[in-house]
């Protein structure tokens, strides 16, 4: 009996390290100098860069992973550019970013200047840089944003 309660874990193992299950879907390094994609914690004037975080009377719908001004940020897996996604309405010196599907996920990179917003790219190739955040939010964590395309909760995937 016990073997075979065993035996039947092995099998579930197994089966379902081949499942696809966008759940368990991880994002690789997205800025080179932030290898482990290290999360923006809380700013003393701007708030905080987890999922939800209070923004005045609006939520914060992405999640900030730190990242360095003008530093090169990187594709977290194989990747396809699918156009621009700004994420202000009035421009600035950083409303630029990128829309990208790969591992079945559609997501967008707020505050990033890319190479080119069409084509395809491996894991770790360049996608392009991030844009001056600390001239229009001094002393803020610098920071690309990740959202999920359908606005739902991206921490899971980090
Ligand atoms: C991102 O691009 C995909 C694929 O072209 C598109 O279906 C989706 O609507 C875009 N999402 C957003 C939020 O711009
Ligand atoms: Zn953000």
């Amino acid at each position: 009996m016990r073997l075979y309660i065993l035996l039947s874990f092995l099998l579930l193992a197994v089966f379902c390290s081949s499942c696809v299950d966008a759940s368990q879907v991880k994002f690789g390094t997205l800025c080179r100098g932030n290898p482990s994609n290290r999360k923006r914690g809380c700013d003393k004037k701007y708030g905080c860069g987890n999922y939800g975080a209070s923004r005045g009377n609006r939520k914060h719908m992405g999640l900030d992973i730190v990242c360095a001004d003008g530093d090169t940020v990187v594709a977290p897996f194989d990747v396809k550019l699918n156009g621009k996604a700004a994420p202000y309405i009035k421009n600035n010196a950083i409303n630029d970013g990128i829309n990208l599907s790969g591992e079945g996920l559609c997501f967008k990179l707020f505050y990033v200047k890319p190479d080119s917003y069409t084509g395809t790219l491996k894991k770790g190739q360049r996608i392009g840089s991030l844009l001056p955040m600390q001239s229009v939010y001094p002393g803020i964590t610098s920071h690309v944003h990740v959202q999920m395309c359908d606005k739902s909760d991206p921490t899971k995937y980090f």
